[in-house]
């Protein structure tokens, strides 16, 4: 994850998310010259410093102490300005290419005709060139009921409009806890923050078949995540399966998915992107890719998520009631690269809040991922990824080479030479 401490959100893959993304400030902490260097051309920064330095310094401290509580904090005080902390370098900022805003209408899965054994082939194939175009798609009419999906936004809104001292309960650094509440990835590192608050729960393996709820998660929303939990990972399942048909040609129900509905990985991210005083400074999710099989993204009406497509950032038109699917890292190495998981971050706006919540699945940590044996064969297609679990992935972000490329590209395997 870019500008994310890589060592201590190790952990945090291990519940599927924020894969990482190799650029320069992947570094927990960049050399002081080039923080240096990076604030001196900071488009608009100057406006933000006052004339002597020391008041200026204890001006940025006080408010660094401040964006510890977070951006739905901030946005209710009323600021006007962006703090420092959020200011990311020019070159990251979301409007300096000059395609931005370019919108992009997903490749729609409908769940209905995929149900229709008359109309299934047609719509595998849709699915497969989604995954290998755009690596994203969007599921209509898919069954998860609007009060289900609407009943966990109406919650996580509930949640986060709650006083400060309330959410501030499930603040933790304990990045194992089965809920955790936060800010940007990792407020404590993050050279620079990113403009979200979020809730992280984590679901007990195998709670959709012994339908229990995660006692630990705040009672507020409590019922309301665990039922769309199991919605999720039915939805979740059934998409896994189609998938696995479209790219093995064997329709399954055992394999893979027979595995995942005996043992799988799941983790929801509640995100919150409150109103931003200079949105164009800064983002409320750089550039990344998830670390599982699947993420299957619900949003409320406002638009925010950007897919990188074909080198450009494209905003996601949101579909109320639809949800906005991506392949993950598991899945591009399991489909031996057909598939891709591609890069994604998130823009902020200046008058509207959003919410989304994100599912992440995947095979239990322990589980080693490849490419599928099917889809490998000695000569024509080789394996051109490393087998992988999490202890590859802790290893990966332990080294030097963690801050360069991102995960994904250090599982690569280099294709024999055409000769
Ligand atoms: C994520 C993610 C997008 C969004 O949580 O990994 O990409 O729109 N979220 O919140
Ligand atoms: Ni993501």
């Amino acid at each position: 994850m870019a500008i994310v401490d890589l060592a201590s959100s190790a952990e945090d893959r291990l519940l599927l998310h924020e894969a990482s993304v190799g650029n320069k400030r992947s570094v927990a902490e960049p050399p002081e010259e080039e923080s240096a260097a990076a604030a001196s051309t900071m488009v608009g920064y100057g406006k933000h410093e006052g004339a002597a330095a020391e008041s200026d310094r204890s001006r940025r401290e006080e408010q660094e102490a401040y964006c510890v509580k977070g951006v739905r904090h901030l946005s209710d005080s009323g600021i006007t300005r962006l703090p420092h902390s959020y200011v990311m370098p020019p070159s990251d900022r979301p409007l300096m290419t000059d395609d931005d805003g370019d919108h992009l209408r997903l490749p729609v899965i409908d769940l209905a005709r995929l149900r229709d054994p008359g109309q299934r082939a047609a719509v595998l194939q849709t699915l497969d060139a989604a995954c290998r175009d755009y690596g994203f798609f969007q599921v209509v009419n898919h069954g998860v009921g609007r009060e289900v999906s609407g009943g966990v936004l109406d919650a996580a809104r509930r949640f986060f409009e709650l006083p400060f001292a309330e959410r501030a309960r499930y603040m933790t650094s304990d990045v194992r806890t089965t809920v955790r509440y936060g800010t940007s990835f990792n407020q404590a590192k993050d050279a620079v923050l990113c403009w979200r608050d979020f809730l992280k729960l984590v679901c007990q393996p195998n709670h959709h078949r012994r339908q229990e709820v995660v006692p630990e998660w705040p009672a507020g929303v409590r019922d309301a995540a665990s039922r769309y939990a199991m919605a999720n990972h039915a939805l979740f399942l059934e998409l896994m399966d189609a998938l696995l048909q479209a790219l093995l040609g064997i329709s399954s129900g055992g394999g893979l998915v027979g595995e995942l509905a005996s043992a799988s990985s799941q983790m929801m991210t509640i995100n919150c992107y409150p109103a931003c005083p200079e949105p164009e400074l800064t983002l409320g999710m750089p550039p990344h890719s998830d670390y599982g099989l699947l993420t299957l993204l619900l949003q409320d009406h406002v638009e925010g998520l950007q897919v990188m497509h074909r080198g450009r950032w494209l905003t996601v038109q949101p579909a109320p009631g639809s949800f906005a699917v991506n392949v993950g890292d598991h899945l591009e190495i399991y489909s031996n690269g057909r598939y891709k998981s591609v890069l994604h971050r998130v823009r902020v706006n200046s008058t509207r809040p959003r919410i989304s919540v994100a599912s992440f699945h995947s095979v239990p940590a322990e589980r080693t991922i490849g490419p599928a044996p099917e889809l490998v064969d000695g000569d024509h297609n080789p394996p051109r990824y490393m087998d992988t679990d999490f202890a590859t992935f802790l290893a990966y972000i332990a080294t030097a080479e963690g801050k360069h490329k991102t995960f994904l590209q250090s599982r690569k395997l280099p294709l024999p030479s055409s000769s």
